[in-house]
């Protein structure tokens, strides 16, 4: 696999391409102290969380007036469970909003507020955070080196590799976890794996991929096939 040439035009493809203006994305800082890093874990829990079930349009307004009544993890913590499901009216599946008020009640009381900083005690130890979640808030928050798999990686993967099979199935699932695992840089992780998550949404999407401003196009191996398979069949005309 030409891992670092993918990670390189995909990094370079989502610094040129991404959407700047969702509230939650804020460039990675090295200079961050613990606190200041904290807070960015809670930032990015609460936009995963609503993320979940949610399009990002619908998502922004909801997350500005979360983040105004609950600045900070214990804001939340403190707030009661009425006015969290009122801020929360018309996203949806409400355990979601009642989970994220739990695990803000649970960490301010285990660990002074600040989220685990691995995927491993993310899923762990935070109600309501999977294993996607906890993928995308230790490396987007923390800079750890973690992969992470949604619908929209898992069918970037799935056509960058060629992997068949069913795309439920636990051995293709497996699979696509360990792929984004040996796939994410160490440099940047984060970024790398919204730039997945970018790719998925925006041109590499289910019914009508857009191979042609694909910024991993020459490493794409379901793409590779459609054109040998192209070339055979007017070979044979
Ligand atoms: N969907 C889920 N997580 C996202 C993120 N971090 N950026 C954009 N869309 C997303």
């Amino acid at each position: 696999i030409e891992r670092q040439q993918i990670q390189k035009d995909l990094l370079k493809w989502f610094d040129l391409e991404k959407r700047t203006h969702l509230p939650w994305r804020k460039e990675f800082d090295h200079t961050l102290d613990t606190e200041q890093r904290a807070q960015r874990a809670y930032e990015v829990w609460v936009s995963e969380i609503m993320l979940q079930q949610t399009q990002v349009a619908t998502t922004i307004p909801y997350y500005n007036k979360w983040m105004t009544s609950f600045p900070t993890i214990h804001d939340l913590a403190k707030a009661d469970i009425e006015t969290v499901n009122k801020l929360w009216a018309g996203l949806g599946y409400y355990s979601r909003a009642r989970r994220l008020w739990e695990g803000a009640q649970k960490i301010c009381r285990e660990s002074n507020g600040v989220l685990p900083n691995t995927a491993k005690s993310l899923e762990e130890k935070v109600p309501g955070v999977g294993r996607y979640t906890a993928g995308a808030i230790a490396s987007i928050a923390w800079g750890q080196q973690a992969g992470t798999v949604d619908g929209n990686i898992a069918r970037v993967y799935s056509r960058l590799r060629a992997i068949g099979g069913d795309p439920k199935g636990k051995s293709t699932i497996e699979l696509q976890w360990a792929l984004a695992d040996y796939m994410v840089p160490q440099d940047r992780p984060g970024d790398f794996n919204q730039a997945l998550m970018e790719l998925g949404a925006t041109l590499c999407t289910p019914q009508k991929p857009d191979c042609k401003h694909c910024p991993v196009q020459k490493n794409c191996r379901a793409l590779e096939e459609v054109k040998s398979t192209q070339k055979l069949l007017s070979s044979e005309k």
